[in-house]
């Protein structure tokens, strides 16, 4: 039904609904009304800015977040001079950290000018308890946090905003909730990104997404599917489709369905004729999925394949469950079935106890698996994860170096973002 069916059926004289989304246009036809008001009191339109940082899945997430604001009434500025301005933040590196809080100083200085801004903060970052301590403290001018399991209910949280006083937070620790059929916006009309499933349970000892994105759930196929269906009728061409770990996406659905019967699936879709994924864990990457790829007409000839390290020893501390070895078997593997593919990576370097020598192994794979591209990072201590308690970090100068001897071996990382080698063949 069209949305604007759906907001003229609700009568805001009742109480809330209890489920969802249902919930949620009640209060986005509240703050509708709302904004509606200010608009008058002001005699101008009233304007947001949603910015974002991180990985795909956050994009993904923003559109999510621009589509609700626009159907609320806003109108989106080129810039953060705007009524409304939420930065949907990430946590994987301190570096991400650190940013939102340099530009936090500077919205600061905007809503001086504007007092009747309202200022939010979402996304990963918020789910670490240290962060929102912080803000409390030193951010008081921020009016809004939420974190990363309940940004469908954005409407219900501004409608908190207008009407209460002073800093609204709202953070869960998991959920198991999916929300579908709320309003998205899609940022390039012939490309559309489509979350499979959130969260993840591979607890890498560094990394701080399990922590911050909660366990792994798959999205049924009959909604993905009708999500594409939709898009493709709108004139999307290219999908890609998103996870933490793709390949084992539906283990945590009733009805189990493996991510290459899901592409089968999608590529059955008309209108169509490109598809992508991201991202793929090597221990699960399976002969099924190599053969699909090998087949499809659709499905582009790129794996990001994330490496992490070279050396079996530093793979072990990190807990990724493949050796060295068994990622080069898989990647001559995937060259073998797939002559034209293109695999890109992640490494990261400066991990606990790495020496040159984990280095060398880790140069030695690049060098016999031949990347396409790699993204490089520098490890960053993230608190609460297992790495974080080890006793033997890398200091930082010899980090550096070894960074630097990497970046020698490997072919250009832009840094963020795959590349799309997708050579269709017909
Ligand atoms: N330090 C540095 N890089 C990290 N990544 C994840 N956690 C960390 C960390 N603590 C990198 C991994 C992952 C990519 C998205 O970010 O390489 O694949
Ligand atoms: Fe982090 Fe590992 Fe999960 Fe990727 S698979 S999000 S690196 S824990």
């Amino acid at each position: 039904m069209e949305l604007d069916n759906i907001l003229e059926g609700i009568d805001l004289n009742n109480t809330p609904p209890v489920e969802e989304p249902l919930r949620q246009y009640y209060f986005l036809k509240k703050i509708k009304n709302i904004i509606r008001q200010k608009e008058e009191e002001k005699g101008r339109s009233l304007t947001m800015k949603v910015v974002t940082f991180g990985c795909q899945m956050n994009a993904r997430d923003s559109e999510k977040l621009t589509g609700i604001l626009l159907s609320a009434g806003f109108l989106e500025a080129d810039t953060e001079e705007a009524d409304f301005v939420i930065y949907n933040t990430c946590t994987v590196r301190d570096h991400a950290n650190q940013h939102v809080y340099g530009r936090l100083g500077i919205l600061n200085g905007l809503k001086k000018k504007n007092p009747d801004m309202i200022i939010a903060l979402c996304g990963c970052m918020m789910q670490e308890q240290s962060a929102i301590d912080k803000i409390r403290k030193s951010y008081r001018f921020v009016d809004l946090i939420f974190g990363t399991h309940n940004i469908y209910k954005l409407a219900e949280l501004l409608a908190g905003v207008y009407e209460g006083h002073g800093m609204l937070i709202d953070i869960w620790k998991d959920t198991e909730a999916i929300v579908e059929d709320l309003p998205s916006f899609r940022k390039y009309p012939f490309k559309s990104g489509i979350n499979i499933m959130y969260g993840c349970n591979n607890f890498c000892s560094y990394c701080i997404v399990p922590y911050v994105r909660g366990r792994e759930r798959s999205r049924e196929p009959e909604d993905i599917l009708h999500e594409i269906e939709r898009d493709a009728s709108e004139g999307v061409k290219e999908v890609m489709l998103l996870g933490q770990n793709v390949n084992s996406y539906g283990k945590t659905l009733q009805q189990q369905i493996s991510f290459s019967e899901l592409l089968q699936r999608v590529e059955q879709i008309n209108g169509i004729e490109r598809i992508r994924f991201m991202t793929s864990h090597p221990k699960d990457l399976s002969d099924e999925l190599i053969r699909v790829m090998s087949k499809s007409d659709k499905i582009c000839r790129h794996l990001h394949l994330p490496l992490q390290s070279g050396s079996t020893k530093i793979l072990e501390q990190m807990n990724r469950k493949y050796s060295k070895e068994s990622y080069l078997a898989l990647a001559e593997k995937i060259r073998a079935e797939i002559p034209d593919i293109a695999i890109s990576t992640d490494i990261i370097v400066g991990f606990p106890g790495e020496t040159p020598e984990d280095i060398d192994e880790t140069i030695d794979v690049v060098q016999k698996v031949k990347f396409e591209n790699a993204f490089t990072f520098l490890y960053s201590k993230r608190t609460g994860t297992p790495a974080a308690a080890m006793l033997n970090q890398v200091p930082e100068h010899e980090r550096k170096e070894n960074f630097e001897r990497l970046l020698g071996a490997v072919p250009s990382s832009a840094g963020s973002g795959a590349p799309c080698s997708c050579r269709r063949r017909k």
